[in-house]
């Protein structure tokens, strides 16, 4: 059989909930599929900074390097928030992105059509929406410097971040980009606000001069502003979207909002070479950890997205993809998506349910 090497990293607030059940399903999947997993757990965030002082402790970035693929719950919370910048638990999350090298950020937003009516929107807007955001993820302001808070001379303070791309940052996430379009509907909006900042300029220039290198794909431009507005007017209009760091972290928020709860949605950040990280684009929601509420969802789909970009095991992602089609057609959800006719479960009978579903397949 064939034998992964998995990290996982629960961290904080609803995470080590959502992640027994991921872990739970990949079990079955793995006896069923004939995969042994091999799984180890490593602090990260609030729960790291508690046991040893530091978000991302050197072990647990040394862990992931050493596995096949790493998948991550969430991190963060009230607790932590008011700790130095580099002892915040977000830093752990954004060092560790940084430290495996992952630049490209996969967030699908796809709308099944047992949740058309758990959007805020209306079912006739949402109906069809498969939107994949690519997202910078190790460069842009997140990572620009300068950054910090400076006093002048005067004794007032000053906060700076810098938002920077160089061509080949650029040139990098955009190949993933176009080829990321042109295994789906060949359609890429490129998201930017070129109208004001020069980083957004040479963006768009470097993705234009890339575009005859994919002569198949149609590349168009949105400024962020117009791209926010459109998505919810009418978001069966894109297909791939590419975009920098902060860009990409709000839109594929509201991407969220499409599909009926930001606890469906999975991730998948890439690097060059190494192993993958996989992760839902929620937090750890603190409003509601440790009730048994959390939707794990999106957790699930991470762990399926693990196997498909992480693992090359599309077999075992379809399993999984299809038995959270399956609780759902039972009828099952959780708060967040809780419609008419529906029976509310919580994490742990969702994760039960799924466990049954993958049984009766
Ligand atoms: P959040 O995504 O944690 O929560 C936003 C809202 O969505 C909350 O009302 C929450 O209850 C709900 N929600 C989120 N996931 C859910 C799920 N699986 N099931 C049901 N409801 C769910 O965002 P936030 O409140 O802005 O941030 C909370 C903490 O999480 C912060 O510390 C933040 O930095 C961190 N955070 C971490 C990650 C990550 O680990 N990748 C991502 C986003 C935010
Ligand atoms: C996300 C989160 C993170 C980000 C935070 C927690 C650092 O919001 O994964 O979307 O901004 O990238
Ligand atoms: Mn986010």
């Amino acid at each position: 059989s064939t034998s992964f090497h998995i990290t996982l990293l629960p961290g904080d607030g609803i995470g080590p909930e959502i992640m027994d059940v991921a872990v739970a399903v990949l079990k079955r999947v793995g006896q069923q599929m004939k995969l042994a997993f091999e799984f180890t757990s490593a602090p990260i965030g609030g729960a790291a900074i508690d046991a040893t002082g530091t978000p991302l402790p050197e072990s647990t970035l040394e862990t992931c390097r050493r596995s096949d693929a790493v998948l991550l719950a969430a991190i963060g919370g009230y607790q932590w928030d008011n700790l130095p910048r580099h002892l915040r638990p977000e830093t752990g999350l954004l060092g560790l992105r940084a430290g495996l090298g992952l630049f490209a950020n996969l967030r699908p937003a796809t709308i099944l059509p047992q949740l058309a009516g758990a959007s805020s929107l209306k079912p006739e807007i949402v109906a069809g929406v498969d939107i994949m955001v690519v997202r910078e993820l190790t460069g842009g302001i997140y990572f620009g410097q300068p950054r910090g808070i400076f006093e002048a001379e005067d004794g007032t303070l000053r906060g700076v971040n810098s938002m920077t791309y160089s061509a080949a940052e650029v040139d990098r996430i955009g190949r993933v980009a176009f080829e990321t379009a042109q295994k789906r509907s060949k359609r890429l909006c490129s998201v930017d606000k070129a109208n004001v900042l020069e980083v957004s300029q040479l963006w768009r220039d470097r993705l234009n001069a890339l575009a005859p290198d994919y002569p198949e794909v149609d590349l168009t431009h949105l400024y962020v502003d117009n791209a926010a507005m459109q998505l919810v007017r009418c978001p069966t209009q894109f297909d791939t979207i590419v975009t920098g760091n902060l860009f990409g972290d709000i839109l594929s928020d509201i991407a969220a909002m499409l599909t009926g709860s930001i606890g469906m949605l999975p991730s998948a950040s890439l690097g060059a070479s190494g192993p993958g990280l996989f992760e839902p684009v929620h937090g750890s929601a603190p409003d509601i950890a440790g009730q048994d509420k959390a939707n794990p969802l999106a957790q699930v789909l991470s762990a399926a997205m693990m196997l498909r970009y992480g693992l090359n095991q599309p077999e075992a992602a379809h399993r999984i993809e299809q038995a959270v089609l399956q609780v759902l057609d039972r009828g099952y959800r959780t708060g967040d998506i809780l419609g008419e006719g529906t029976q509310a479960v919580g994490c742990q009978a969702m994760g039960q349910a799924l466990i049954d579903a993958l049984d009766s397949e």
